[in-house]
């Protein structure tokens, strides 16, 4: 019994401490995963990201649709676990979710974001990843402008949140 509360315990800090730090787990509307999918427009030779990718559900909806590299990070152990269980059958698809910091990661290796944080997070890491993404990476952001970034295009729908693609110049 010690243990299972042991472990709940541990769940719930971590994702409150994850909630704090970039935002708390709200998923992206299922209904905009495509407007996302063609923003990101992502190629066989694409390394992409999804900064706190929750339960992983738009990079393996990304890795399912398209040939590229796709990744997740997140800081929730909940929510980590249950996407690293979605990179079990990807039927030799390039599909990972890596536990960690987003603040804390370099991206030179990365040329595709995508990120559905707080704003506070957005300001936090816009100079960030001015400075570690290589010329052409796209970023979409979503709900919310990326501050400091010029926006290549805005997705906008009735009665829906807006979607930002940014193209690093
Ligand atoms: C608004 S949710 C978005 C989830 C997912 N990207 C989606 O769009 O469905 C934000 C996620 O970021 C995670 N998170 C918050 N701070 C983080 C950090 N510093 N590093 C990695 N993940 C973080 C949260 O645990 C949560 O799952």
């Amino acid at each position: 019994m010690e243990i299972i509360i042991a472990i709940s315990l541990l769940l719930l800090i971590s994702a409150a401490y994850a909630a704090h730090s970039a935002a708390p787990w709200v998923p992206t509307w299922n209904k905009d995963k495509q407007r996302i999918y063609k923003l990101l427009d992502l190629q066989s030779n694409d390394k992409f990201i999804e900064l706190g990718c929750g339960t992983a559900r738009l990079s393996k909806y990304l890795s399912k649709n398209t040939e590229a590299n796709i990744n997740g990070i997140e800081l929730s152990l909940l929510h980590f676990f249950f996407a690293k269980s979605k990179t079990i059958f990807t039927n030799g698809k390039k599909f990972k979710v890596h536990y960690g910091n987003l603040f804390k990661i370099n991206y030179f290796d990365y040329n595709a974001v995508y990120m559905f944080l707080m704003p506070e997070a957005y300001e936090k890491i816009s100079e960030k990843l001015h400075k570690e993404l290589t010329a052409g990476s796209k970023v979409v952001s979503y709900v919310w402008p990326l501050p400091n970034w010029e926006p290549e295009k805005i997705d906008k729908e009735v009665g829906r949140a807006d979607i930002y693609l940014y193209i690093k110049k």
